[in-house]
């Protein structure tokens, strides 16, 4: 079986763009290879400063994940910071490359531009992530379009450290979702949760209701664009097309029908959500994180035989 290998930032309650561009994907596919999920917390400590915030997202992360039905016999659920060999790694990695080489990451730049703290941690943020891909000799690494230059930052420092000291990493393939369109927000820009303009996964039936009220509809034509492209992740394209052609006009009985879709799909998974306790978090997170650390410590000593750090 083939290593699947991808990281989550805890950072805030999901929303359903999150749902059908990450998490769904993620079900469909994880089973078929011997897969690792890593709640990337030291990367979350980039920018999250508030303990309890941060805390609350670690257990809210693992929680959706599970509510999502990801079965953690079938995965390596872990959290990076319970596994010491990344941050090992990761010196390992920034003692190889240059700071004109992490000068060149979009996600720097446009973090910094959007006025983040140009912290050092967020800058050698690359060869963090490059440590969690490479310890476990990962063939594939499912990510958002915005993830791509990290991959090649990833298979550029293997390469590197295979130059150096010899062929130790395998350089992995990206999966990028191209092809997950991405979801619109209530304004009909892309649903995100720094634009205030999301439906969330596991927000109360009120909560999905006041999101979909406030959907931004086009009073000129007699199909509400925004409210049916959301409305089509839900539904088949002959059925979606008859709820439209039967209510032209309607916009308060389509979006109560688009509340209804969102109400069978979310509810099992909220009500899912609800039974997982911090205690089957920090359960799974330990399991997965004692697998993972056995994986990543013989890998680590490989490493620090070829660097020439164990005697
Ligand atoms: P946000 O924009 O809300 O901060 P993140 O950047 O944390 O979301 O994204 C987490 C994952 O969800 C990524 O894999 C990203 O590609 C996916 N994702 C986020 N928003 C959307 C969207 N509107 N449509 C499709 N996928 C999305
Ligand atoms: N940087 C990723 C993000 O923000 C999270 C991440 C950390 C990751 N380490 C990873 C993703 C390793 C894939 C593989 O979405």
């Amino acid at each position: 079986m083939k290593r699947l290998f991808t990281g989550l930032q805890p950072s805030g309650a999901l929303h359903i763009g999150n749902y059908f561009g990450a998490l769904k994907p993620f079900a469909d596919t994880y089973a078929t290879y011997e897969s690792y999920l890593m709640v990337a917390d030291l990367h979350a400590l980039t920018s999250q400063k508030n303990p309890s915030t941060l805390r609350a997202d670690i257990f809210g992360v693992v929680r959706s994940y599970l509510a999502a039905g990801i079965d953690p016999q079938k995965s390596v659920i872990f959290q990076q910071s319970q596994v010491q060999e990344h941050t090992e790694m990761a010196w390992i990695f920034e003692c190889l490359v240059t700071v004109p080489f992490l000068e060149l990451s979009h996600a720097y730049k446009d973090k910094v531009a959007k006025g983040m703290e140009a912290n050092a941690g967020l800058f050698n943020y690359p060869m963090l992530m490059a440590a969690d891909i490479l310890l476990y000799d990962t063939d594939v690494v499912p990510v958002g379009a915005d993830q791509r230059q990290h991959i090649e930052y990833a298979r550029e420092a293997a390469a590197k450290f295979n130059n150096a000291y010899g062929e130790t990493l395998k350089e992995p393939q990206g999966i990028i979702s191209d092809t997950v369109a991405t979801v619109p927000g209530t304004d009909g820009k892309k649903m995100s949760k720094s634009y205030g303009n999301t439906i969330p996964l596991f927000g109360s039936k009120d909560e999905i209701t006041k999101a979909v009220m406030s959907i931004v509809t086009d009073s000129a034509g007699d199909r509400p664009e925004n409210v049916f492209k959301i409305h089509s992740l839900l539904k088949d394209t002959a059925s979606l097309e008859a709820l439209y052609e039967s209510n032209k006009g309607k916009y308060k009985a389509l979006k109560d029908a688009l509340i209804d879709d969102i109400e069978a799909l979310v509810s099992p998974m909220r009500e899912k959500y609800q039974t997982i306790s911090d205690e089957d978090v920090r359960r799974t997170l330990k399991e997965g994180s004692e697998k993972a650390r056995h994986y990543a410590a013989a890998k680590m000593a490989t490493v620090r035989e070829k660097v020439g750090l164990s005697l």
